[in-house]
């Protein structure tokens, strides 16, 4: 059980919580200066757990506007925290306020071994639509990015 959970537009006093979570959670962390550019020229949402005397964010999700498609940059939630419907509220939030701003289809890719991502993205109704060979490196060499759409017209 959470408490006192809330998602909200992040800002950039969050910087710092999001250096930490990326750090900390992001199988392929960032780091700052990605970090700091996306919260100046994309859309952002945080979690947040707690009260009025102490906050923490344990979710981001990023994505970026072109036209009708907004696209998933990341989404990443404290290992603490997962399994616990976190990501799927941040996506819904994404989901929601994309269809206000007017925007027509969701996109995102993941690498093919991103197989709680992947569930996470198809229990939502994204389907797979095109695969990007050898584009993601890992430790043993390269492996494919899956490109997923949801329509939301
Ligand atoms: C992928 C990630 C965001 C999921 O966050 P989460 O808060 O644990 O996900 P949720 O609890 O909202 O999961 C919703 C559903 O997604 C699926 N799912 C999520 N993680 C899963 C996993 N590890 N294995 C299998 N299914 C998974 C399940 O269907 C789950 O529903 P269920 O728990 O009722 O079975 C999280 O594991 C993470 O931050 N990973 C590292 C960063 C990353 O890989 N980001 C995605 C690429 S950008």
């Amino acid at each position: 059980m959470i408490p006192s959970l809330s998602i909200r537009l992040a800002n950039e006093s969050d910087l710092l919580f999001l250096i930490q979570l990326d750090a900390l959670s992001n199988p392929y962390p960032w780091g700052e200066g990605l970090l700091e550019e996306a919260l100046q020229t994309r859309q952002n949402w945080v979690v947040e757990l707690g009260d009025a005397t102490q906050k923490s964010i344990v979710g981001w999700l990023t994505a970026s506007v072109v036209l009708d498609q907004s696209e998933l940059e990341l989404i990443v939630i404290d290992s603490s925290v997962r399994r616990q419907g976190l990501a799927r509220q941040l996506m819904i939030a994404w989901l929601n306020a994309s269809k206000q701003q007017g925007v027509n289809e969701l996109l995102l890719e993941v690498r093919e071994s991103n197989v709680g991502a992947i569930a996470l993205y198809e229990s939502l109704g994204f389907t797979q639509v095109g695969c990007r060979k050898n584009y993601y490196q890992t430790e043993q060499g390269f492996e494919a990015a899956c490109l997923f759409t949801l329509s939301i017209l």
